[in-house]
This record gives structure tokens, sequence and C-alpha cells, in this order.
């Protein structure tokens, strides 16, 4: 089967799946959703995604249709319908559909769609040369570790960095790095891999949680903490975590190159770590 979607019960080609025009995802963005890679025709870290989809769902009051081990079992049955060995599933979760009023209605059943997609994974070469990145004033609300469907900020954010030739933007809050758009952001400075703390400027990324306990098991330093902008721009090497991503180097900033202008070696290790941490999971 081709790209294939789950739409409040029902299971459909992708081109043919609708939701309601009322719907308060379309409406509001009155919603949450989450994004997950299938590797060898598995979901990778499909647990850790759905807790997080709960979470996030429960911090602006939707209580979901479903528990998240249903949703474990459609996603599972997802990959299995569509049979790709390398996918994107992309889960959204909105309040429902409604007649247009700001504040929850009292009778609207939770939306839930699935989406399974093919995935074509990010060219060697992107990795080998590293990527370019741009630096912008954080225009976000205060509560981005909830992965809501607001994305406009971030799509105008990557939208600039697009027209500029960068692959992403990294937003500035308060002198200090937050993440970027679609990613978090890790930096090796003084020999120590240094990311962000979470809390309410950051996603709390699935990535950035493996990449974190690789970075330990491998015998990294791995520090949560402030990132100004200035020693950012110093930093011996710079690197992004997410779904899609996994671990990307960023050799320059603003224009300006990272160190030597090459992926670095803890990058291109924690990278390999990543890789390997994949081909030990079980196989179906
Ligand atoms: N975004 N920060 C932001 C703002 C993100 O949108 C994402 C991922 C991440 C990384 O999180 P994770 O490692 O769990 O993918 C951090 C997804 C991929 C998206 O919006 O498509």
């Amino acid at each position: 089967m081709p790209n294939i979607a789950f739409v409040n019960g029902k299971w459909m080609p992708l081109r043919t799946a609708r939701v309601s025009v009322e719907d308060r995802g379309f409406q509001f963005g009155d919603g949450v959703y989450e994004l997950i890679r299938v590797y060898d025709g598995q979901p990778f870290h499909l647990r850790a995604h759905l807790v997080r989809l709960a979470e996030s769902a429960r911090q602006i009051g939707i209580a979901p249709a479903h528990s998240i081990e249903q949703l474990e079992r459609i996603a599972l049955a997802g990959c299995l319908r569509c049979s790709y060995r390398s996918a994107k599933i992309y889960i959204q979760i909105t309040r429902g559909a409604a007649a247009r009023i700001h504040h929850f209605p009292t009778q609207v059943k939770p939306t839930v769609v699935m989406t399974f997609r093919r995935l074509t994974p990010i060219a060697p070469d992107v990795r080998v040369r590293g990527v370019s990145v741009m630096t912008c004033v954080d225009p976000r609300w205060g509560r981005c570790n909830i992965k809501s469907l607001n994305l406009l900020p971030n799509v105008m954010a990557r939208e600039e960095a697009t027209r500029a030739g960068h692959a992403e933007t990294l937003f500035i809050r308060e002198g200090f790095v937050t993440e970027g758009a679609g990613s978090n952001v890790f930096a090796v400075i003084g020999g120590r891999v240094v990311t962000p703390p979470e809390g309410p400027a950051v996603l709390s990324g699935i990535t950035r949680e493996v990449v974190i306990g690789l970075g330990r098991k491998c015998g990294v330093e791995v520090v949560e903490a402030a990132i100004p902008l200035d020693p950012l721009r110093a930093a011996d090497e710079i690197f992004l975590t997410g779904t899609t991503i996994e671990v990307l180097p960023v050799v320059r900033l603003d224009g300006k190159r990272i160190a030597n202008g090459r992926p670095g070696p803890i990058t291109r290790q924690l990278h390999t770590a990543f890789l390997e941490h994949l081909l030990a999971r079980p196989h179906p």
C-alpha cells in the first residue's frame, strides 16, 4: 500500500484522508503532535514519543480518545500496512471539531490522525560536509516544551533560513540559545558536550535524550547548561539532534565557520554511537 492514514478509527489512502473544516486543529492550532521515525519497519522509541504526546495533550487539557497502548497498536499496525522499511509516522491529536468559539467546547470529541509516509534519509554527503545555520531572536511563546501545532514562528524562522541558504535557525532568548526551529542544539565547549536544559523554552527531544545517554555511555562528559551566544560562536563543534536528522553537524553559524569548518570528532563519534544504537534494537 502507498502512504496511508488513520483518521478517527478508519484506515484509508493518505490522499483521501479528510477532517472537518471546523476542526480546532485547523481553526486554532488547538492540538498536539509527534513525528516518529521508522527504521527497518520498526518505529524508533515509539513509547517515548507516545508518552510525550500524552503529556502534551494533558498540558493543554485534551483527553485523547486512545490510551498510549492503543496508539502504540495503531502505529504498529500502520507500519505493517504500509510496509515501508524507512518511514515517518505523523500523529496529530486535536480538541476536535466544533462551532468556532475560543474557549473549550463542552461537547467535543478529540480528532486523532496518524499518517505513514515513506522517508528518504538525509544524503550522506550533507552529513560529511555539515550544515550552515543562522540565529534569530526566539519569538515563541512560553510553553515550548508542549509539542503543539502552533508552529508559525518555527515555520517562519525555517523559511527565512531556507531563503538565506541555511539548514536551520537557532532561537536566541535573552542572549542564550534555546533550540532550533525543528531540532535541539548541542555544542562542544572546552571538551564537554553542552546542551540547554529542559524547560519551557526547549522541547524535550527524544533524540536529545538518546544522544545524552549514548554520550555518557561512551565516556563523553555531557552537561545540560545554558549556552550564551558568544561561547556558542566560539564552540569547537556544534550539532543538532532530531527525529529525521539524527545527529547533524553544524559547520557555519551566521556565515562564520565553527572551528575549522568541518564536522568535529565528538559529533561523528555520537552519530556513530547513534547508528550502533539503531542496529542493536530488536528486529521485526
Ligand atoms: N520536530 N525542538 C523542536 C522545536 C522540534 O520541532 C523538534 C522535532 C525537536 C527534536 O525533537 P525529537 O528529537 O523528539 O524529534 C526539538 C519534529 C521532527 C517536527 O516538528 O517535525
